[in-house]
């Protein structure tokens, strides 16, 4: 079949390109309110586009014309993120997280989870989570209903055990992220793992 993107509806559009562009990484974002309440959300649409300097991007779309989702508001207003990374043993909990709450509550006291301070950013991180990037705000594209965040990463917590520290190899029997597949609910596993030497 064929699909017409330019007549599509922007309900099916997301479909389309949601299921077909994955596995997709999770942000799980870490931000803070002005009142100092801690949000975390989870965002795949999401990567990072390079290492000099270490970039990583993500994609909240706005709830509704011109009006942004909170991670992408806070970030606007502190500038920070902290991009979490959920394994597989947290992959509900970071599902959770996407339930919007009143005003004043934080997703992380709601699905049990506990913040842990950063060390170059105001912004907590995700005590439970293997991995995190502590993200200053570098620029926030506009591009219809979709803000594209880009942040540069000063600073990571990796779960000991994870890397070697000589080599800086990870151990990819140890880090077994969630991916995100077809929408609206796929995930996958990363446990089954493969290697294809470069050519020469
Ligand atoms: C696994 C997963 C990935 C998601 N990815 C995105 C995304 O890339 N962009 C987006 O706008 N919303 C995404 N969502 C929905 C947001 O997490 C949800 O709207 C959340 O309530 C936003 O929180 P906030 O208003 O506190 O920023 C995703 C939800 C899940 C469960």
């Amino acid at each position: 079949m064929e699909i017409d993107f330019d007549t599509l509806a922007p309900g099916d559009r997301y479909k389309v390109l949601a299921s077909l562009v994955t596995p997709r990484p999770i942000a799980w974002v870490t931000t803070i309110d002005p009142g100092g309440i801690v949000n975390a959300a989870p965002f795949s649409f999401f990567n990072c586009f390079g290492s000099n300097p270490p970039i990583l991007a993500f994609a909240p779309g706005n709830k509704e014309p011109g009006l942004p989702k909170d991670t992408a508001r806070n970030i606007r207003q502190s500038r920070e993120f902290v991009v979490n990374i959920a394994d597989e043993a947290l992959a509900e909990q970071m599902v959770a997280t996407s339930a919007t709450l009143p005003h004043g509550e934080s997703e992380l006291d709601a699905t049990g989870l506990t913040s842990a301070a950063s060390s170059v950013v105001k912004v907590p991180r995700i005590a439970e989570a293997p991995v995190a990037f502590e993200c200053r705000e570098w620029a926030t594209l506009e591009i219809g209903s979709n803000r594209l965040v880009i942040g540069v990463v000063h600073h990571a917590h990796v779960r000991d055990g994870l890397f070697d520290p000589e080599t800086m190899r990870l151990d990819h029997t140890k880090f077994i992220p969630v991916g995100r597949m077809a929408a609206p609910d796929w995930y996958c596993r990363t446990s089954e793992q493969y290697e294809i030497p470069k050519p020469a």
